[in-house]
């Protein structure tokens, strides 16, 4: 075991304050971040885009930004590398799910292959997160202090399949844009000391917070294109929504990565919402800090991602029972707590022309998948995803886009949605999520939202989220899926 006795406290103190917060729960005390959406598209920065084939015509003009859809799979593939070889590093084990991955080729970037580079340092940070650009964040209403009872913080919608929303850091309060990312565990911000690899980007500056404190540590996270993210570790007051994380180790970083560049990247950093033993930073994530420090009253989040402006939030010590309904709610118990892992037991796809559904996962076959707000795709492997959209004329792997990523003729791409099986309930991506729009201007090729490039596990990502109420319940290490409201 490599992991140092601190962090073992740290897990362990953890679960035990999970424990003692799950059979103690007064009256919710509820915070909603509103959640902005980021795009995919290009020009014109479009609203949000019906792309079912009656509204093609209306939006022939736009399409995917190829680049932000290209260098969003390499970010993934480069988080889920990070993640995994930090949960090594902390548990002197690999992730089961290390061991189940297969190299695929793609955009130069895959997702990793065989067990994590042992010699990954310890602080190497966990994710290079989804790049996006067009469009200008809302400032949310952003109400501070632990003791709001209800309060929002939207997750604004800028345009396609990416959220994000607003935090404050430091005393007093710093504003930031972040992905909430339930794929990785780290804080990570651009430092007032960064070079010109975060312009464009709020700064984080430590000097002009009282809270901040600097444990003189460096941290430092690598990519395949050879850039990295790297910077300091401080501790500080972190707000997210009315509620404070106090004492929260954050990254500064003083070099960002091609993938977290403006305008690629359009957030100014990531928030992990994941477990601690896939923090690079070997650090309570933001939430469990606030649920051990007791100002989050119930280990709990909910996300709400739609494509309806205004409608995207994410909830933290509860859920927002305005936005589902409660009793269709169906949980899975976490399978691993590093990542939000949980069993899949069915995901088929309608046949065509009366041919039955195409099934690639079943009640026998169960797959593991880990639930993803920082994906936009469904991603498994290549063999998978190719036996998916078997027999379906004019599908293929987007040789424009690379990494996985498939296309399918625009007026059939849509009725190619899955249905994803958990536990008892199964849930059917809708059209309109499913299509992702013209591959270029114009273009009668569509992506669609399963893609290849992975493993034989499944990342679930928005463009199946968008269709469901998701509940993280840290307390009771599960995921709860409910119809939306
Ligand atoms: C941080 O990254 C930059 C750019 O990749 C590099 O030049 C610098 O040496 C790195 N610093 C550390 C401390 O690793
Ligand atoms: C803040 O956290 C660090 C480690 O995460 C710890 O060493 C330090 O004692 C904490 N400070 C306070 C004031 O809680
Ligand atoms: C989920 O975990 C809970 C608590 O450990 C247990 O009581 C329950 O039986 C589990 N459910 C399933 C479906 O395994
Ligand atoms: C379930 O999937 C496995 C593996 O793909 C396959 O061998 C089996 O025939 C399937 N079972 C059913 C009932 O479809
Ligand atoms: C694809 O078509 C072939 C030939 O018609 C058929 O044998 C096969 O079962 C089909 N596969 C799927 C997955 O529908």
């Amino acid at each position: 075991m490599r992991c140092t006795p601190t962090f073992v406290t740290l897990i362990a103190v953890l679960s035990f304050s999970f424990v003692s917060i799950a059979t103690n729960q007064p009256s919710p005390n509820v915070i909603r971040v509103p959640l902005e959406r980021k795009p995919f598209f290009t020009h014109p920065a479009p609203s949000y885009i019906s792309r079912d084939r009656a509204t093609r015509a209306n939006t022939a003009a736009r399409y995917v930004n190829k680049d932000f859809l290209r260098t969003h799979m390499a970010s993934v593939a480069a988080k889920y590398h990070n993640t995994l070889a930090a949960y090594e590093s902390n548990t002197g084990s690999p992730h089961p799910l290390a061991q189940a991955i297969s190299a695929v080729s793609g955009v130069g970037t895959t997702l990793p292959s065989g067990r994590v580079e042992k010699r990954r340092r310890k602080t190497d940070v966990a994710f290079d997160p989804p790049s996006l650009a067009l469009g200008n964040p809302t400032s949310p209403n952003h109400a501070r202090g632990r003791h709001t009872k209800r309060d929002d913080i939207p997750l604004s919608e800028v345009n396609s399949n990416k959220w994000m929303g607003t935090i404050s850091v430091g005393t007093p309060p710093q504003k930031f844009t972040v992905d909430f990312d339930t794929g990785s565990a780290d804080l990570v911000l651009p430092a007032q000391a960064c070079d010109g690899s975060c312009d464009g980007h709020t700064r984080y500056d430590p000097t002009a917070s009282s809270t901040s404190v600097d444990f003189g540590k460096a941290f430092k996270l690598a990519y395949r294109d050879g850039s990295e993210v790297n910077g300091t570790q401080y501790a500080d007051s972190v707000y997210m929504g009315g509620y404070e994380a106090a004492n929260q180790t954050l990254g500064a970083a003083t070099t960002y990565s091609t993938g977290f560049k403006s305008p690629n990247f359009l957030p100014d950093g990531l928030l992990g919402m994941g477990f601690p033993l896939i923090s690079v930073l070997k650090a309570s994530p933001v939430f469990q800090t606030m649920v051990s420090n007791g100002v989050a009253t119930q280990g709990v989040f909910g996300f709400a991602l739609s494509s309806e402006s205004g409608k995207s939030e994410l909830t933290i010590g509860g859920t927002n029972t305005i936005m589902y309904h409660e009793s269709t709610t169906e949980y899975l118990n976490v399978s691993l707590p590093a990542y939000w892992q949980i069993p899949l037991a069915g995901l088929r796809r309608p046949g065509l022309n009366n041919t039955p559904d195409v099934v690639v996962v079943n009640k026998t076959s169960y797959a593991q998948a880990i639930v993803d707000t920082g994906t936009t795709l469904i991603i498994t492997s290549d063999s998978i995803a190719e036996a998916y959209y078997a027999n379906v004329t004019g599908a293929k792997p987007c040789a424009e886009i690379g990494g996985g990523v498939w296309c399918a003729p625009c007026d059939i791409a849509g009725s190619l949605a899955p249905t994803l099986t958990f536990g008892l309930r199964s849930f059917t991506v809708s059209p309109s999520t499913f299509n992702l729009g013209p591959v270029s201007e114009g273009s009668a090729d569509c992506i669609v939202g399963l893609a290849g490039g992975g493993s034989a596990w499944w990342i679930i990502g928005d463009v199946f989220l968008q269709n469901v109420y998701t509940i993280f319940d840290i307390s009771n290490t599960r995921v709860g899926f409910a119809d939306l409201a």
